[in-house]
């Protein structure tokens, strides 16, 4: 359908995570007109969820170099260095800034200094938290409380769909599908000659995922229709401690932190053995796709689907003052870790890839950025350290504004090409076949078969799904569903296509048919565009 309303602004923000509403705030305090598209509510995204916390070298002793050396580790041969280095060296006064605007981190009673916690493959303690376990959500309420102080127009329940361009291929807007948002309601359009992409991630590809229903790959699924390139969608990464809810579980699913490993609690099997000594110099503290890889070996060594994360020495008083959330999740569900051990799994966490871009976030098509979890600015490689994702947010974000607010506009008034999108749209159920799909052939384990399976069935449930609401289209208008459906399906068949591609195994990218790393032949990343026919 074509837009039914349009307004106009300098720059239009497709996102309300860390990534967009940094960019947004920025932008406006740079005297450019922003408007914040986000999907559901303002603080729906994934931010909210994240526990752990943000890596910066703030302690004693510690250094951006330490923490660019764990970094680069963790990534496996694969980050872009210099992304790292702007990312750690960078980091330190972004966390002040964020601090300055209004987020307050946890402190010490005795000095009032920050405390610093650590998690999987740090080498020192650096992970900046706020309410124990729940610093995403502080983050989240501090940066909507400003930029609703600081008058930015949001518009909700905006699901972003095409980009919109002038006839020179550079960006011009997006176009949106709204729903019960009054005089904005329906498909419209905002036009803008900068868009910037901070739409989170893609977990939903798969059936258990630490991230939020809203996670479908929107912004990496708009970028490949616009021609964007796109990187290392094969980097998975599957959180290790994920809570176990029985071998149905799916959808979101809540995230037992690595801080909870941080502050020493061990991993066991069903006979209370620990099993990540000997395994690596750091034991439970291992970067995440090698505890990931541990766990899943064990489970398949003794017939189970879960093994269990051991913190009853923490005690209860411990447990409700570091860890409120997930000792709340755990009783809920019938666990209770102050007694006993609680069982975990790996659940699909993060996307390693995105949205190419350089390092002022701008991507392959004029106009047009990417921040967070939708972007690949390299600094992840092959596996992202644990707590440097709200960080690459604020990093990155802060560039990006600062090339919006100085870059050359083009003339006004050019001409817009019609959206929206030549994809073929998808009946919305087959949104559940393809995170099964996606979870038997491209899950932590993967093989030449699973994956050539995973291909095959990918494409029957989409061909099937286009035709399903093909002949559904003459009595419904399309919905958010519909839509998300589609962006899955292209994002699961891209991601299956590279992971396919990588005949070797590194970092969370896990090949049984190929099971050593081969930087000969693989210490690249694999980026692609879409064919003009969607191919
Ligand atoms: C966690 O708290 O374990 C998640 C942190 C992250 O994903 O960086």
């Amino acid at each position: 359908p074509a837009p039914g309303w349009a307004i106009d602004a300098d720059v239009v923000v497709v996102g309300s995570g860390v990534a967009g509403l940094t960019t947004a705030l920025r932008c406006a305090a740079g005297g450019a007109r922003v408007t914040v598209v986000t999907k559901a509510r303002l603080d729906d995204g994934s931010t909210r969820w994240a526990q752990g916390g943000i890596a910066a070298a703030l302690g004693d002793g510690d250094t951006p170099a330490q923490h660019l050396d764990d970094t680069l580790v963790a990534g496996a041969g694969v980050c872009d260095e210099s992304a790292v280095r702007l990312l750690v060296t960078e980091g330190p006064d972004a966390v002040r800034r964020l601090i300055a605007s209004g987020a307050r981190f946890d402190t010490s009673e005795s000095n009032g200094e920050i405390l610093l916690t650590r998690e999987g493959g740090h080498h020192r303690s650096r992970i900046v938290h706020a309410g124990g376990d729940a610093t995403g959500a502080e983050v989240s309420r501090a940066l909507v409380e400003a930029v609703r102080t600081a008058g930015i127009e949001t518009v909700e329940n905006a699901l972003v769909l095409d980009l919109l361009t002038d006839r020179g291929g550079r960006t011009a807007g997006v176009t949106l599908h709204v729903m019960g948002e009054g005089r904005r309601d329906g498909v419209g359009a905002v036009r803008a000659p900068a868009v910037v992409l901070a739409t989170g991630g893609m977990g939903q590809v798969f059936s258990a995922t630490t991230n939020p229903a809203v996670s479908t790959g929107d912004g990496v699924a708009l970028a490949l229709r616009a021609g964007a390139e796109v990187s290392d969608l094969e980097f998975v990464q599957f959180h290790p401690t994920v809570l176990w809810l029985g071998p149905q579980a799916e959808g979101q699913q809540p995230l037992v932190s690595e801080a909870v490993r941080g502050e020493g609690a061990h991993l066991v099997d069903a006979d209370g053995v620990r099993f990540m000594l000997g395994q690596h110099e750091l034991a439970e503290l291992a970067p995440r796709d090698i505890v990931a890889k541990a766990i899943t070996r064990r489970m398949q060594e003794h017939g189970t689907d879960h093994m269990y994360l051991d913190a009853r020495h923490f005690g209860a008083e411990m447990w409700a003052r570091r860890f409120p959330t997930i000792l709340a999740a755990c009783r809920a569900n019938g666990i209770d870790p102050v007694s006993e051990p609680i069982p975990v799994a790996p659940a699909a966490h993060y996307a390693s890839g995105g949205v190419r871009t350089d390092l002022r976030g701008r991507t392959t098509v004029p106009g047009l950025y990417a921040c967070g979890e939708v972007a690949c600015t390299g600094v992840h490689g092959a596996n992202r350290l644990a707590s440097n994702s709200l960080l690459e947010g604020l990093v990155f974000a802060e560039r990006i504004a600062d090339d919006v607010l100085t870059r050359e506009r083009p003339a006004p008034g050019a001409p817009v090409l019609p959206g929206p999108s030549r994809a073929p749209l998808l009946e919305h159920g087959a949104r559940y076949e393809i995170q099964r799909v996606m979870t038997a052939g491209a899950g932590v384990l993967r093989s030449a078969e699973s994956l050539a399976g995973a291909a095959a069935a990918l494409e029957r449930v989409h061909t099937r799904a286009v035709e399903d609401l093909a002949r559904d289209e003459k009595t419904a208008e399309p919905c958010v569903e519909t839509w998300e459906a589609t962006n899955l399906s292209l994002v699961a068949r891209v991601l299956v296509a590279a992971a396919a591609r990588r005949e070797e195994t590194r970092g969370c990218h896990w090949r049984e048919d190929h099971p050593e790393r081969d930087d000969a032949a693989w210490a690249r990343h694999l980026v692609v565009t879409l064919a003009p026919d969607g191919t």
